[in-house]
């Protein structure tokens, strides 16, 4: 066994459906306090991967544990997604899920209070600790919103914020939920270059200063490299390499994953 100090720890994952396999044997290992990177081509399996992780997906074959190595040890597979976020895992999307017709402040509240004992029924129906939980998530959410750089935009709707303002809301959402790891999946996708930096230190800040381990899918290899302290490469659901952000640049099945992927798109 290892003596790391792991925040999960992913061993032998297989996840079909039909005669498709997403993940094929999939181990993965991600240190606390970590920014790991999972890049791959499209279709490789990351999606996939962040699907079994938060127990949205049920893998055929292999475990996951999270926190191995701590007291509070739990195994995702065959945990409901709620339970698996409340453990301390939380997510942003690929494609955004904001509610469009609430305001920044309300989109965040509600990452809030989905931690709460009462939670958001509770609050509707005025049940006797909510008025304390109410004050508490008003707090709590203006918190996250001043972390995230989004106080201006506090009654904004969703709707009309620009892009990279929207994804920073995403992650304060998932940050509301106070998580041990986050997992983004896809975070600078459609920002432009200014944004993409807001968001590259935004990401090392909840790293550093929150102490939040990082799990990164990302894209834009120059985001990636400049972030990421570990890369795992998928390719057709397998891991084909991992390692430092210059071992992965130079190596040869990754260069090669990736010239494949592109000429596919040039036919
Ligand atoms: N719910 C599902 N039902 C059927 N097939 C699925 C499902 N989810 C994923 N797959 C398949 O699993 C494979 C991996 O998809 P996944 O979305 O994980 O890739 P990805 O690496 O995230 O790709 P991208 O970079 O395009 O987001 C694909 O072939 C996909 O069609
Ligand atoms: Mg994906």
């Amino acid at each position: 066994m290892t003596d790391r100090d792991l925040i999960f720890d992913v061993k032998n994952v297989t996840l079909r459906f039909g005669g498709v396999t997403s993940l094929d044997d999939v181990s993965i290992q991600q240190e606390r306090g970590e920014i790991l990177s999972v890049i791959g081509p499209n279709g490789a399996g990351k999606t996939s991967l962040f699907n079994c992780l938060t127990g949205v997906y049920q893998p055929q074959e292999g475990s996951i544990t999270f926190r191995p190595t701590s007291t509070q040890s739990i195994s995702i597979v065959g945990r409901q997604p709620h339970r698996v976020s409340r453990a301390g895992v939380a997510r942003t999307f690929q494609t955004s899920r904001m509610f469009n017709a609430l305001t920044t402040f309300e989109n965040v509240k509600i990452g809030v209070e989905a931690r709460q004992k009462t939670g958001p029924i509770g609050a509707m129906l005025k049940l006797p600790r909510t008025r304390h939980e109410e004050k508490h998530s008003d707090e709590r959410s203006h918190e996250l919103l001043e972390f995230v750089k989004l106080t201006h935009r506090t009654n904004t709707l969703a709707d009309s914020l620009p892009y990279g303002d929207r994804r920073r809301l995403e992650i304060a959402r998932a940050l509301g939920t106070n998580p041990k790891v986050l997992l983004l999946d896809e975070p600078a996708a459609g920002t432009n270059p200014s944004e993409k930096l807001e968001l590259a230190s935004l990401i090392s800040r909840i790293n550093a200063e929150l102490g939040i381990s990082i799990l990164l899918i990302e894209h834009d290899m120059k985001l990636v490299m400049s972030l990421a302290q570990r890369l795992v490469v998928l390719n057709f659901g397998g891991v084909i390499a991992e390692g430092s952000p210059q071992e992965i640049q130079e190596n040869p099945r990754v260069i090669e994953a990736y010239l494949g992927a592109s000429e596919e798109v040039e036919q």
